[in-house]
């Protein structure tokens, strides 16, 4: 596939949106063809899922059954969304994506991983990103940050949580991005927001000049083999 797949993930207020934009900003002042999008939602399919977790309504249904929507809101985005514009050549660049469920739906280790293995395969269809920024903040601070955000509008479903469940997730996310260090990349979002944009452009950068070279090496390959 020729485009690229960027995700952001991270706990509650850790400035993914900005950094996106700010990202998108970049990449586009570069020549890039850039796609914005993200979870839950991001196709209308999707979209229509987000408003039933978010809203609380599936919360009785308990964390499997809610991650079982998010993996059918999941499948419709990767297809719909995602898979054409990575065909057609673009950088994508997407506010939350699977690390989320296995983060928020199944921190529990009694949650069924074996479920969570198998919905991440099949709604992600071997669309994996090739590049997962995880904006590391204390969960006090990004907390703080949500309910400013929020102003006098209510918490979400998740939003909901306190700081400790929180502080957990925080681990949760690093802990993959110790598990998967070629993947993911910690950015220390507890920074000014202009420091943060600059580290993260340049591990971008560096990300997608690595990944010219290679492509550059594969068709010289190609070509000797011919
Ligand atoms: P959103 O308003 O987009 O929040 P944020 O700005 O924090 O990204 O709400 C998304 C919420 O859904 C967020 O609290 C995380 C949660 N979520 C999951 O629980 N599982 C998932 O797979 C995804 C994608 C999100």
């Amino acid at each position: 596939m020729a485009g690229f797949l960027i995700t952001f993930e991270g706990g509650e207020g850790g400035g993914k949106s900005t950094q996106i934009a700010r990202l998108a900003a970049h990449l586009r002042s570069e020549g890039h063809s850039v796609t914005i999008t993200r979870e839950p939602g991001g196709s209308p399919g999707a979209e229509a899922v987000r408003h039933i977790i978010l809203s609380g309504t599936a919360e009785e249904l308990g964390p499997e059954w809610e991650a079982v929507l998010f993996a059918a809101a999941r499948a419709d985005h990767v297809a719909e969304l995602i898979q054409p514009a990575l065909q057609r050549g673009d950088i994508v660049l997407c506010d939350r994506f699977h690390d989320s469920t296995r983060v928020y739906q199944f921190l529990d280790p009694e949650n069924d991983q074996a479920l969570m293995e198998r919905l991440e395969r099949v709604a992600l269809n071997g669309v994996y990103p090739d590049l997962t920024i995880v904006l590391d903040v204390p969960a006090e601070i990004g907390s703080d940050r949500a309910r400013k955000r929020r102003g006098h509008a209510s918490a979400d479903r998740f939003e909901k949580d306190d700081v400790q469940v929180q502080e957990e997730r925080r681990r949760a996310f690093l802990k993959i991005a110790a598990n998967e260090p070629e993947r993911c990349m910690v950015v220390d979002g507890n920074r000014p927001a202009d420091d943060v944009a600059a580290e993260i452009r340049a591990l971008v950068d560096d990300r997608l000049e690595a990944r010219r070279f290679e492509d550059i090496d594969r068709s010289l390959k190609l070509g000797h083999e011919q």
